[in-house]
């Protein structure tokens, strides 16, 4: 069944921004979803507790390529406790949407950023409540990273 993408999906899917690596990042993130394979790197340069710079790399679908497009847009030059703020919610709706069975998508570009962050803070020494981070853990230790029930019904 052929699905229908918003104007920005497409946008960020064939332009997407701040693609790349960054060498000397402060923070690098990587998550992937066991059952479709994809994955996603975020970058992260820090000033000031300032995200200076961000990157990505996905390994994905075109939702997955435009969602992390735009969750970087969406945290480049914000203070890192308010990037840690990012949903995935925020970013479908950056977008105008995404179809129900790409939500999954969304729900990686939220976990790459926060695994960046949180790689970002165990680097730096930062406090941090591990509650944040407790879905990243979690889905870590099943090896299935970002598995949402949304995903269930996809194909
Ligand atoms: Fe898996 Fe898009 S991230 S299909």
């Amino acid at each position: 069944m052929a699905m229908t993408y918003s104007k920005k999906v497409m946008d960020h899917f064939i332009n997407p921004r701040n693609v790349g690596e960054l060498e000397d990042a402060d923070g690098v993130g990587e998550v992937g979803n066991a059952k479709c394979g994809d994955i996603m790197k975020v970058y992260l340069k820090v000033k000031n507790g300032i995200l200076a710079d961000v990157k990505f790399k996905t390994f994905g679908c075109a939702s997955a390529i435009a969602t992390s497009s735009m969750a970087t847009e969406l945290i480049k030059g914000k203070p890192v406790g308010e990037a840690l703020e990012l949903t995935n919610k925020a970013v479908v709706e950056a977008l105008d949407g995404l179809p129900p069975v790409k939500i999954h998508c969304s729900v990686l570009a939220e976990e790459a950023v926060k695994a960046a962050i949180k790689d970002y803070y165990d680097r730096t020494g930062t406090a941090y409540d591990a509650a944040l981070f407790a879905d990243l853990e979690s889905e870590h230790e099943h090896g299935d990273l970002a598995l949402t029930e949304d995903y269930s019904s996809s194909t």
